[in-house]
C-alpha cells in the first residue's frame, strides 16, 4: 500500500532552496498569487496538510488546526517573533510550532545601527530634502544631528537580538545599558560591559532605547506616554521588533511635543498602517518591517523553517521548536 505524499502549505513565496528541500519530503502547494491570506482563505488552503510553513501575517489558533484536519503535525513561521501564533493551544492539539531563531540575528541588528545612524545624523529628513530640490547649502550649522560616542545604549530585551546591536553600538564608541526581565549571564555583561538597570532607571538614564523583547501580554504598550516621558528629553527610540510593544498614538504626541527628540521604528501596530501622527514628522524615520529583509538572511530563514519541517514529517526532533513538546 502506498502512503499520499505528505501535503506542505506554504502561505507566502520562500527562498526557491527552501521549496526544493521541501518537496523532497512532500508535496508543496504554494496559493498564488504571492500576498497577505484572510483569515479564511489560510483555513481553506491549510485543508489536508501535514505542514504548514507560514510567517507573521498569518494568524495561528485552533481553528487553523481544525482547518488542517487530523494530519497537521507541524507549523513553521518564518520569523523568529510568534506573537501571531497562539502557541499553547495549537501544541495543545499536538500540533509542533517552531520558529527561526539565530540566523536573523545579525541582520536585525544592523538594520537597528541603520535606524540609530538615520535619526539621529538626520539622513531620512536629508535625503527628502535632496530629493524635493530644496535649496541648500553647506554651512556649520546646517541638520545638526546628535553624537553617538560616549552616550547609552538602553536594551529593552538582551536576546540575541539585543545583544548583537548592543555589540554594534559599543563599536560606535556607546556605553551599554540593558533591562529585562533577568539578569544576563556574567561573560555577557562584561563582554558589552553592560549595565543592568531597572526599566524605569534604563528609561531615565539612556541616550537611546532600543526595544528587543518579544510582544507578549506583559510587554504590550510597554512604551506609552508615561514611559516616553520617563525618558531623557533628548533621547531616541529605536523599534526593531513588534510595533505594539510600544504605542504607536502616544510616540506620535511625543515626537511632536519633543517629549524625546526621534525615533526609528521598523515595526507598526496595525501593519501596513502607520499612525498618521507619525508620517508628518521629521524626527522619525521609517522603515517597512525591513529587519531580516536580506537575500541571505530570508534565504536562511525559510531553509531553517523547510528544515524542520522535513525533520518533524520524518519523525526527528524539530532543529528549533518553540515549545520543546506537543501533548502527546
Ligand atoms: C520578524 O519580524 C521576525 O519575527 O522574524
Amino acid at each position: 500500500m502506498t502512503h499520499a505524499p505528505h501535503r506542505i502549505v506554504v502561505t507566502r513565496r520562500i527562498a526557491e532552496p527552501a521549496l526544493a528541500l521541501l518537496r523532497e519530503v512532500g508535496q508543496v502547494d504554494l496559493p498564488q498569487p504571492d500576498r497577505g491570506l484572510t483569515e479564511a482563505e489560510l483555513h481553506e488552503v491549510v485543508a489536508g496538510a501535514d505542514a504548514l510553513v507560514s510567517t507573521l501575517q498569518d494568524r495561528i489558533d485552533t481553528r487553523v488546526v481544525e482547518a488542517a484536519g487530523p494530519g497537521l503535525r507541524v507549523i513553521a513561521t518564518v520569523a523568529v517573533g510568534y506573537d501571531n501564533i497562539d502557541v499553547d493551544a495549537v501544541t495543545g492539539r499536538d500540533v509542533l510550532v517552531t520558529n527561526t531563531p539565530g540566523v536573523l540575528t545579525d541582520a536585525t541588528a544592523d538594520l537597528t545601527l541603520g535606524l540609530l545612524l538615520a535619526v539621529t545624523r538626520r539622513i531620512g529628513e536629508g535625503e527628502r530634502l535632496v530629493r524635493e530640490q530644496r535649496p541648500w547649502e553647506f554651512s556649520l550649522d546646517f541638520m545638526l544631528g546628535a553624537g553617538l560616542q560616549g552616550r547609552t545604549f538602553g536594551v529593552v530585551g538582551l536576546g540575541q537580538i539585543g545583544r548583537a546591536a548592543a555589540r554594534r553600538a559599543k563599536a560606535f564608541g556607546m556605553e551599554i545599558a540593558y533591562t529585562g526581565r533577568r539578569r544576563a549571564a556574567e561573560e555577557v555583561e562584561a563582554e558589552l560591559g553592560a549595565r543592568f538597570l531597572p526599566m524605569t532607571e534604563l528609561l531615565g538614564s539612556a541616550d537611546v532605547v532600543s526595544l528587543h523583547c518579544p510582544l507578549t501580554p506583559q510587554t504590550r504598550h510597554l512604551i506609552d506616554a508615561d514611559a516616553l516621558a520617563a525618558m531623557k528629553p533628548g533621547a531616541f527610540l529605536l523599534n526593531t521588533t513588534r510595533g505594539a510593544v510600544g504605542d504607536e498614538g502616544a510616540l506620535a504626541g511625543a515626537l511632536s511635543d519633543g517629549v524625546i527628540a526621534g525615533a526609528g521604528l521598523d515595526v507598526f501596530e496595525e501593519e501596513p498602517h502607520v499612525h498618521p501622527g507619525l508620517l508628518e514628522l521629521d524626527n522619525v524615520v521609517l522603515t517597512p518591517h525591513l529587519g531580516s529583509a536580506t537575500v541571505e538572511t530570508r534565504t536562511e530563514m525559510a531553509l531553517l523553517a523547510a528544515r524542520n519541517v522535513a525533520a518533524v514529517l520524518t519523525g526527528e526532533p524539530a532543529l528549533t521548536p518553540v515549545r520543546t513538546k506537543v501533548a502527546s
